[in-house]
C-alpha cells in the first residue's frame, strides 16, 4: 500500500506536505476518468504517487531530458503498483508537441505535473501544451510556485493566467506548488479547499492547516482562507489614514507569528515570510526562509549582509 515512507526512500525533491496535498486532490479525482501526466521525472519520486493512482486503462506520461526508465519503474514497484500504461518520453518538453498526437489527446490529461526546467519560457510553454490536453477536471500543478530560487516559474505562470483566463485559473498555492484547475471546475476544487481540504491532509499526517484557498466566489484571487490584517478605520464611510488597534507590525507581528505558529504546530524554521520593509525585519528573522521583495535600501543592505533571497518584481 502507498505510503509517505515509500515515497520517501525513493530519491528525489517531492516533499511531504505535498504527497498529503496531491493525495487528498487525487482522492478528489475518484470518479474522474483521464491520464496523467509529469514533465521533469528524475528517478520517479512523485511519479510512482501518479503511478498508484492511475486507474484502469489510464496512462502516465512521463517527460525527462533523460528519462530513467529502469529506474522509474523501479521506484513504482517500490511503492506496490505496476509500472503499466508509462508512455515515456525522452528528451526536452519543448519536443512535445511534435511527438505526440495533440487532437487524440484533446481533454485527455486530468493531472499535470510541470518539474522540469524551472525558466519561465518552459513553464509558458508547458502551460500551453498542458492547455491542449487537460480535460474539464484538470488539475495542473506547477513546482518552485513563489520560490525565490526560481522568480520566472511565478511570473511566467502568473502571466500566463492574465492572459489566458478562459484556460485556468489558480486554485490554491502551497508548500513549493502552485494548482492550478479549469475556470468551470474552480467551484468544485475551491468547496473541497474551505470544507474537505484541512481533514484530508491529516488523514494523511500533514501537520499544518495553512493551505490557504478563498471561496468559490473569489475567481481570481491567489486564494487565502487563513489570514490575519489590519484593519483601516473608516469614519463615516471614510478612511482616517490610522489603523485601528490592535495594530500589526514590526515586532508585534513577528510575536503574532510565533503564537500563531505555536498553536498551530507550524516549524517556524520551514516557514517563508515576504516583505518590502525593514519594518519586517523581527518577521523576516523568526522564520527560516526570509526574502526581501523590492525591498527599501535598508532591508536590501540587511538582506544582503545575510544573504537572503532579493526579488525584484515588476
Ligand atoms: C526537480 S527534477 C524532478 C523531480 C521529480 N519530479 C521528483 O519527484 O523528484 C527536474 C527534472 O527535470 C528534468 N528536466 C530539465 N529540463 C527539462 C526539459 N526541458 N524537459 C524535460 N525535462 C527536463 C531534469 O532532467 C530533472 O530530472
Amino acid at each position: 500500500m502507498l505510503s509517505w515512507e515509500k515515497i520517501d526512500a525513493i530519491p528525489g525533491w517531492f516533499m511531504f506536505q505535498s504527497y498529503c496535498v496531491w493525495r487528498a486532490l487525487l482522492d478528489q479525482q475518484a470518479r474522474v476518468a483521464g491520464d496523467l501526466f509529469e514533465i521533469g521525472v528524475w528517478r520517479g519520486r512523485s511519479a510512482s504517487l501518479l503511478a498508484s493512482y492511475r486507474k484502469g486503462d489510464e496512462k502516465l506520461y512521463l517527460c525527462d531530458l533523460r528519462l530513467d526508465e529502469p529506474a522509474v519503474q523501479r521506484a513504482i514497484r517500490s511503492v506496490g503498483s505496476e509500472p503499466v500504461n508509462i508512455v515515456p518520453l525522452s528528451g526536452p518538453s519543448a519536443d512535445l508537441p511534435a511527438k505526440l498526437d495533440l487532437k487524440a489527446m484533446h481533454q485527455t490529461v486530468r493531472w499535470f505535473h510541470i518539474d522540469g526546467e524551472h525558466t519561465g519560457t518552459a513553464v509558458y510553454r508547458e502551460l500551453e501544451f498542458a492547455n491542449r490536453i487537460v480535460n474539464t477536471d484538470g488539475i495542473v500543478v506547477i513546482d518552485d510556485f513563489f520560490s525565490p530560487r526560481y522568480p520566472a516559474n511565478t511570473t511566467e505562470a502568473i502571466r500566463y493566467l492574465e492572459k489566458n483566463p478562459f484556460h485556468f485559473r489558480l486554485l490554491a498555492v502551497g508548500f513549493n506548488k502552485g494548482y492550478l484547475c479549469r475556470p468551470e471546475s474552480l467551484p468544485r476544487y475551491m468547496d473541497f479547499m474551505a470544507s474537505g481540504m484541512s481533514g484530508a491532509l491529516s488523514a494523511y499526517g500533514a501537520k499544518t492547516t495553512i493551505f490557504k484557498t478563498t471561496g468559490p466566489w473569489d475567481t481570481d484571487a491567489v486564494g487565502i482562507t487563513d489570514y490575519v490584517a489590519n484593519h483601516l478605520e473608516f469614519v463615516n464611510g471614510v478612511a482616517t489614514g490610522r489603523l485601528l488597534p490592535p495594530v500589526l507590525a514590526a515586532a508585534t507581528k513577528a510575536s503574532w507569528i510565533r503564537q500563531f505558529a505555536e498553536r498551530e504546530g507550524i516549524n517556524l524554521s520551514d516557514s517563508y515570510a515576504y516583505s518590502d520593509s525593514m519594518s519586517d525585519l523581527p518577521m523576516l528573522s523568526v522564520v527560516g526562509h526570509p526574502a526581501a521583495v523590492n525591498p527599501d535600501m535598508r532591508l536590501r543592505q540587511t538582506a544582503l549582509h545575510h544573504d537572503w533571497p532579493i526579488l525584484n518584481l515588476k
